[in-house]
């Protein structure tokens, strides 16, 4: 035996209170409620009006911590993934740290946009491993609405601010069991322009770059994006299933990355598969980039279409800026 049993203990989410509707929008930018709704699937957002990344990161990883009855301190790592961070330095996994008063921790950030979710659970499964872990707090939040150009209707419409964390742990005997049975994550950085934000530029007391006001915000070839996980979605799940010798029957339901209920409906009809095999909510939050996962899957809890420690299992699969995808096959 190599490992403790590693399994899902419990989720957790949090959005800001304010939402934003479609027809609010239209009153900011030309556009309105059926353009959007019928481009992207979306109705309404919640958007921040003060709280920052790491208070929503905080809220969603103490519901977690609720929900399985582990105290913060007996926390061991905390990684968050975000692409709207308070500070440049410190972390905001720091800064949950602290909110959570997780002592014993350590903690860090993963950058991989809205693939983060996927990564940060890839990561804190193989932490877990190790004979010294016992509880991983994984966390995506995202206040985007402090990167979002609100006068470029090609963006604003799309995104919404949120938070959803999942608690991992390592069981007390070594059973070689994991919660993930397979994964297929990718990168490609030739991509990278297709999404960003912010400037490479570099301005200091021997160089001098001046930010256009552009480069705040994000910058999106929307197409492109959409063509590429179109076609890359599809085959990354397909990879993690096959790696699990599972097929999509087996798996009761997958949840996408919530970035255009589109892309999902594409991603189903290349799957052969009907939209019911997919959980969408996007409709009431928006794209809230990694914690679109988990709190959609926050919401399959409350209603029971998911339930902890079945062993049931489910497909998680994201994409984002980097650009970053991939697929787990996990079990609840
Ligand atoms: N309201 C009204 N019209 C809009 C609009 C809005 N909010 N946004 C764009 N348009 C217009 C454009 O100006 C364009 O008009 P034009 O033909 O007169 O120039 C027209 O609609 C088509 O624009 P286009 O950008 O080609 O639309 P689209 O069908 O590709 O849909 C997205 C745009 C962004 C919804 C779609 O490309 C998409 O979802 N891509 C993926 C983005 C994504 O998921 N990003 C996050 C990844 S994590």
């Amino acid at each position: 035996m190599n490992f403790k049993k590693i399994s899902i203990k419990a989720f957790g989410r949090y959005v800001p209170p304010r939402v934003l509707t479609n027809d609010e929008l239209g009153e900011m930018v030309d556009t309105d409620d059926e353009w959007i709704y019928s481009h992207t699937g979306i109705r309404k957002r919640h958007i921040s009006t003060g709280e920052n990344t790491s208070d929503l990161c905080t809220k969603a990883a103490r519901q977690a911590l609720q929900h399985a009855g582990v105290a913060p301190e007996d926390v061991d790592i905390i990684i968050v993934t975000t692409s709207t961070p308070d500070y440049a330095l410190p972390s905001t996994a720091c800064l949950v740290q602290s909110g959570l008063g997780a002592r014993k921790a350590f903690a860090f950030d993963i950058s991989a946009a809205c693939a983060g979710f996927i990564y940060a659970l890839s990561v804190a499964e193989k932490m877990l491993r190790s004979p010294h872990y016992r509880n991983a707090l994984v966390i995506s939040g995202d206040v985007l609405s402090k990167i979002v150009d609100w006068s470029d209707r090609k963006t604003c419409v799309i995104f919404g601010d949120g938070s959803g964390a999942v608690l991992l742990s390592a069981a007390e005997s070594y059973t070689d069991e994991s919660f993930l049975i397979s994964e297929d994550i990718h990168s490609n950085g030739d991509k990278a322009m297709s999404l960003f934000c912010g400037y490479k530029g570099v301005s200091n007391p021997f160089c001098a770059y001046e930010p256009g006001e552009g480069d705040k915000f994000i910058n999106m070839d929307g197409r492109a994006i959409f063509d590429f996980v179109t076609r890359q979605i599809p085959i990354s799940v397909n990879a993690a299933l096959e790696k699990a010798k599972l097929g999509l029957n087996d798996i009761k339901l997958v949840v996408p990355h919530q970035a255009n209920a589109r892309i999902v409906e594409v991603v189903a009809k290349r799957m052969s598969c009907g939209m019911d095999k997919f959980a969408l909510n996007i409709e009431r939050y928006g794209n809230t980039s990694a914690a679109s996962m988990p709190i959609a899957i926050c919401e399959l809890l409350e209603t029971g279409r998911i339930s902890l420690g079945s062993g049931d299992k489910y497909v998680l699969t994201g994409f984002g800026s980097g650009l970053t995808w991939g697929s787990l096959v996990i079990a609840m």
